[in-house]
């Protein structure tokens, strides 16, 4: 197939034999096609945050109107987590099957029907449905939206195109957070589910006018199409190099099956990215998130709203402005030196969190109120989100979104971002046993432990990608898909 309907940029040939290719690409369109793939990745972004976030302040309110079981509430908390890793998983196909676009487009619609049965449920169980119906599509977006834009983004914005994406979750779970603390007193825990709906909706409309990646169409034989989308996105002045690159590469692969993304010759790149989604979890990032309410509390914040005001302001902004830098930062340092400064924050801010609360232990007995060490514990979460927001949470999103070769891309990112949400999974359901086992210092002490294997692990296998292209990146693992010479990165 080499035609097809898409909808297509006005003059823009139908091939590249048709008429002649513009030596200056039109900058406007391509300003609007980058601010609108941007659209999609903070969408899909917020959708991820938001879901994740929003349920701490929905349960009180789930719990009174349908009387359920801990372990229920407990399944109703958690199902998005195990609805996103099964969503994470089919979204490879889907991607590399239908496009990274339908892709997109069919979480957009799933997000909606799983809102409107949260929002509707009669009771808990069909609640439980929505629930996971919303986190299959959250488990979809998450893969699709960040491959879509970082195959569809220049090599030099790509970094930074991921980067929005994690952006985009911060400011999820900050407008969930936000959410809560307005809506908790009137119980509309039925409002706080149902409004996800909308950036789903706008989700939708942003995408439908937008092409899928080059890579993709180019992976199905559609290459006027590859080109017109090129020309959509990419200020180079050599669409055709640029297409011949991706052509050749493509000329060399099929969409790779599972057992290629296990194949001996792709080890490294798979390690790379599983582990590092496992460790991004294994920091204990979700624990906080989850659970900040808690830690506050124990931390000596006695009332509800103190707890949830340094919640909402030490987690929850905080992590959206350190993200900020992470964006500016990302293509211009590189990948390593801020996954290794940002680790070694996290692990020192831990180990703080731990001997506070030692010292929290020693003295509940005595006092009630807020106290030194709280300070000291709340100021050392502010580090350690500070230190996440602007390494690990962004930069393994980028990373596992350019490592691996492209026709395995699509299976590759599943199974990273699949192993991310399973981690989410077992970290937040075992936080409060783990913390009733060896209490919170030892727990936060654990996490720490994971900052310190994290930067070894980086040190020792993770390359530097900034700059390069996915063509160059896929060469580091001693391929043989040799870019052509003079070809301008991507
Ligand atoms: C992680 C999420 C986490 C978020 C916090 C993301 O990179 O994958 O699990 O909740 O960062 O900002």
């Amino acid at each position: 197939m080499t035609e097809s309907s898409e909808p297509r940029a006005a003059g823009v040939p139908l091939h590249p034999d048709e008429a002649p290719v513009s030596k200056r690409p039109p900058v406007r369109r391509i300003g609007r096609t980058l601010v609108a793939v941007a659209a999609v990745i903070m969408l899909s972004g917020l959708l991820f945050g938001y879901d994740q976030g929003v349920i701490s302040g929905a349960l009180s309110g789930i719990e009174k109107d349908f009387h359920v079981s801990t372990f229920l509430l407990e399944v109703i908390t958690s199902w998005v987590t195990l609805g996103a890793m099964a969503g994470a998983l089919v979204a490879g196909w889907m991607a590399d099957r239908f496009g990274r676009r339908l892709t997109i487009v069919a979480a957009a619609v799933l997000f909606i029907l799983g809102a409107m049965i949260e929002a509707l449920a009669p009771g808990a169980y069909v609640l439980v449905a929505g629930r996971l119906l919303v986190g299959f599509g959250v488990g979809v977006a998450s893969v699709a939206a960040p491959l879509y834009a970082s195959e569809l983004a220049p090599a030099h914005l790509r970094g930074r195109m991921v980067s929005l994406y994690q952006l985009a979750i911060t400011m999820g779970i900050f407008v969930a957070y936000f959410a809560d603390y307005l809506l908790i007193n009137g119980n509309q825990w039925r409002v706080m589910l149902g409004i996800s709906a909308i950036p789903a909706v706008l989700l939708a409309i942003a995408i439908v006018p937008l092409p899928d990646s080059p890579r993709w169409y180019v992976k199905m034989g559609r290459h006027a199409d590859a080109l017109a989308a090129l020309k959509r996105v990419e200020p180079t002045e050599d669409f055709d190099a640029d297409l011949k690159a991706i052509e050749d590469l493509n000329a060399k692969e099929q969409v790779g099956s599972w057992i290629e993304v296990f194949a001996r010759r792709w080890r490294r790149p798979l390690i790379i990215g599983v582990a590092l989604a496992a460790l991004q979890q294994f920091t204990g990032i979700n624990a906080i998130i989850y659970y900040a309410d808690k830690i506050f509390a124990a931390a000596g914040f006695a009332s509800p709203s103190s707890q949830s005001l340094a919640t909402l302001l030490a987690i929850g902004l905080v992590n959206v402005v350190a993200t900020f830098g992470a964006v500016a930062w990302v293509d211009r340092f590189g990948r390593r030196p801020l996954l290794l400064i940002g680790t070694v924050g996290m692990g020192v801010s831990l180990v703080v969190v731990g001997i506070m609360f030692e010292f929290l232990d020693a003295q509940t007995t005595t006092s009630t109120g807020t106290s030194v060490y709280g300070i000291v514990t709340l100021v050392a979460l502010v580090v350690f989100i500070a230190s996440f927001a602007f390494s690990l949470g962004p930069v393994v999103w980028t990373i596992i979104n350019e490592i691996y070769p492209s026709h395995i891309r699509g299976k590759g990112v599943a199974l990273a971002t699949a192993v991310n949400w399973f981690s989410a999974w077992l970290v937040s359901q075992f936080f409060l046993s783990l913390v009733g086992a060896i209490t919170e210092a030892g727990t936060f002490w654990l996490f720490a432990g994971f900052c310190a294997v994290t930067y070894v692990f980086v040190l020792r296998f993770v390359p530097e990608t900034k700059g390069k292209s996915l063509e160059e990146v896929q060469r580091l693992w001693g391929g043989d898909d040799a870019v052509p010479e003079g070809v301008a990165p991507r």
